[in-house]
């Protein structure tokens, strides 16, 4: 791994053994973008922008001539109101109203090791040997407006992060207007657009469609990344595959409003950015300030979509979640919602936990109504001190009472939030986030609290001390339950342009603050489901419960969307009871248990009405997984069918390191009748070495099972729902063992 710089031609060459990356200074002051992708030698890094008379195209350079123009050229951090007439990266607007900037390249310094970005989430490394990072200063001379590119490239990953700094060096506040963290041009546009789309118990649909010309936009107003779009885009080539091909992925690293833009010009050219939404944002930056724009990863696979997103779950995995639980094995958990809602009793809850710990559970959760008055959604957030009416004993001897049944206790909190019936918004209503002129809407029937203010994030901190400090709780499950609307504060020094993006400061702020101080819980972050399952809250929590959706069909395509980004670690996936309370769905429990078991198995529902049989079930499934959790939460990944290619079917594989042990599930979702059985190909095994499938005594090569491939079935199951062959939503795993 290097990075290059050549004196001669002014260019640079950041490169490992799996990608290059190169950039260089057109016209001794405008920075290019000369390559990315698969690794190539350090030549040639200089620009080979075709110079040509455009018409109509503007050149902004001190040399004379209409073969350039910032308008085709490739470019790293264009501006705005110069002549390039695609979308800005930036836009600062000066005290007297204009809002031109032309910034020039000024130097670089080149540097081992990535710099820590204060108060965000980020990639890290542990040693300066690990990458080597860029920073490339350029400057608007007009404003002293200096902005500093910053370009880390690991030795290990097919990545590259961005992130840029703003430093007002001039003598007057500036404001931002719009400040991306990336941006890169493409000399074509012969590419599909992949991106993640949804909806509450819909997360992460998979959709891809050519791109054109124009500006396609994915993007959140929403004060958090949302269910709608994960700040993901990837361009592909149309003929990638799940396991072959060239693609380019792009994330945000950030939790709160953002765009990911793709547009491409009337000379097919492609503009890839991404960054904070600037729709809801403006930054006042005074004399001597910096503003520190959050980081994106930018991740290159020729080995399809898989080949990009393991890259990006050995990533996360290793260089972003932190803490006591990054590598460990996670907790079979029984989490009360589902199976009691706001409804139960001390005694209902242990006698949930009883049948737990007889059945192998790790973990207790207790979920939303243990605080306050609450005894439905209305009322109680902010107010978090135990509710005596449904716990008469208090947490602390419910929490003793579970750990000493040989489970570990989880609470669900809601820190971000305020019900108007509760004693904090009835001291409080000024700590409500809302514009100042404005009226605050209700979702789900509470507001918002403002992070912005230093108190409001303090007060909701001593509140969570004070029983963390009380109760043994290991575990919390941190919800987020609505939208933001009327962004703005009611502090008078707080100026709404700011807000959107000060909250989420606030937010990683506390978060950062109570990891620290309780490094031993296990968070798992929760936003009605998997509402805010990004790269920044991976940075904080290690496990995301993935979706309300725990219907086992509606969850092959909600874990299979969120793989292509995120790791199995992290993807928290629970068995729940039939009819599947979000879709009416009757599916059988070895289905239920076989798609929980892809991520970390929980369950949730009431223990206690289950038949004796499924208890058996239950507790077999549980002891499976234990045995195999490492290699399922902590192995390599690989989707061998997706149910977004208009299957009727969907398939994984789990593979440990050293190709010796495996993993397969095959799903059938409807059944047609009289259909063959298919023959499924397998991925990821070591060619040469000799597989076992189940305790069967026929022995097969992996270049067998993977260019032949197997046939399979999905039946028949143990369990009373899935008799046969026949029948719909059905599942088979196959366990594959190396042979000596
Ligand atoms: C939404 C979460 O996604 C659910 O799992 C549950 O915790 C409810 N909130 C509780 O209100």
């Amino acid at each position: 791994m290097n990075i290059f710089y050549n004196e001669q031609t002014n260019s640079f060459h950041l490169t490992n053994e799996k990608l290059s990356y190169q950039l260089s200074v057109e016209n001794e002051v405008f920075l290019a973008h000369t390559y990315f992708g698969k690794r190539i030698e350090n030549n040639h890094s200089e620009s080979d922008y075709p110079l040509g008379n455009r018409l109509f195209s503007v050149n902004p350079s001190s040399v004379p001539g209409r073969e350039f123009s910032v308008s085709t050229l490739p470019q790293e951090y264009p501006g705005n109101n110069n002549g390039d007439f695609r979308e800005s990266a930036f836009e600062f607007r000066y005290q007297d109203g204009s809002f031109h900037t032309q910034l020039h390249y000024k130097g670089y310094e080149i540097f081992d090791g990535k710099p820590h970005l204060d108060g965000l989430p980020q990639t890290y490394v542990r040693s300066d040997k690990e990458a080597q990072t860029l920073k490339m200063i350029l400057l608007d001379s007009l404003s002293g407006i200096e902005v500093h590119l910053f370009y880390t490239i690991f030795e290990q990953y097919a990545v590259i992060t961005r992130s840029v700094q703003v430093i007002n060096k001039g003598r007057e506040a500036v404001s931002i207007e719009k400040v991306l963290s990336a941006s890169i041009d493409f000399d074509r546009a012969n590419f599909d657009s992949i991106q993640l789309s949804g909806g509450w118990a819909r997360e992460r649909e998979i959709e891809r469609s050519p791109i054109f010309r124009g500006v396609h936009k994915t993007d959140s107003k929403r004060g958090t990344t949302s269910h709608a779009y994960q700040p993901f885009v990837a361009l592909a080539n149309s003929n990638t595959t799940e396991h072959t091909g060239e693609v380019y992925g792009f994330h945000f690293i950030y939790s709160g409003e953002f765009t990911a833009n793709v547009e491409v010009n009337e000379y097919k050219q492609t503009r890839v950015q991404m960054g904070i939404n600037p729709e809801h944002f403006q930054w006042t930056l005074d004399a001597g300030e910096v503003f520190q724009a959050p980081e994106v990863v930018m991740v290159y696979s020729d080995t399809g979509l898989n080949g990009m997103s393991q890259e990006l779950h050995r990533l996360y995995q290793n260089q972003l979640i932190r803490g006591e639980h990054q590598f460990k094995e996670r907790p079979v958990l029984i989490n009360n919602w589902e199976g009691t809602y706001f409804d139960f009793t001390e005694e209902k809850i242990e006698s949930i936990a009883e049948e737990a710990s007889k059945l192998g559970f790790d973990l207790f959760v207790l979920d939303d109504g243990w605080f306050g008055k609450r005894n439905d959604d209305l009322s109680s957030l902010g107010d978090w001190f135990v509710n005596k009416e449904k716990l008469p004993n208090g947490l602390k001897t419910l929490a003793e009472k579970i750990r000493s049944k040989g489970m570990k206790f989880g609470l669900w909190f809601e820190p971000e939030m305020i019900s108007e019936d509760s004693d904090l918004y009835r001291e409080h209503p000024e700590w409500v986030l809302k514009a100042k002129n404005s009226l605050p809407s209700r979702g789900r029937e509470q507001y918002m609290l403002d992070f912005n203010q230093r108190a409001v994030r303090q007060n909701i901190f001593e509140q969570m001390k004070k029983i963390l400090d009380d109760v043994p709780i290991d575990y919390i499950k941190w919800d987020f339950n609505r939208n933001m609307s009327e962004i703005g504060s009611q502090h008078p020094d707080i100026r709404d342009g700011e807000v959107a993006h000060r909250y989420i400061l606030g937010l990683y702020e506390l978060l950062e603050n109570l990891t620290r101080d309780y490094p031993h819980i296990l968070f798992e972050n929760c936003s009605g489901g998997g509402g805010r399952y990004d790269p920044g809250m991976l940075y904080y929590m290690p496990q995301t419960w993935a979706s309300d959706n725990s219907d086992a069909v509606s969850r092959l395509e909600i874990q299979t969307g969120t793989s292509l980004v995120m790791p199995i670690s992290s993807m928290g996936a629970h068995v729940s009871a039939v009819p599947n309370h979000q879709t009416g769905r009757l599916t059988s429990l070895k289905m239920r248990g076989d798609v929980a078991m892809s991520g970390n198995l929980g369950y949730e529902l009431d223990l206690t009405t289950l038949t004796d049989r499924e208890k058996a079930v239950v507790k077999e499934q549980i002891m499976f997984y234990k045995k195999f959790r490492s290699l399922i939460q902590f192995g390599t990944f690989h989707r061998i069918i997706s149910p977004f290619d208009g299957a009727n079917e969907t398939s994984w594989i789990f593979v440990n390191e050293n190709k010796s042990e495996a993993l397969f599930y095959y799903y059938r979702i409807l059944d047609k009748g009289n259909t063959g059985r298919p023959r499924v190909k397998l991925v990821g095994l070591d060619p040469i070495k000799k597989y076992r499938i189940n305790d069967s005594e026929q022995q097969y090569f992996g270049n067998e099972l993977m260019n032949k491939g197997i046939y399979v079935h999905a039946g028949p199951a143990k369990d009373e729902q899935n008799q046969g062959y026949h029948g719909d939503f059905r599942s088979l795993r196959l366990l594959l063992t190396e042979v000596d």
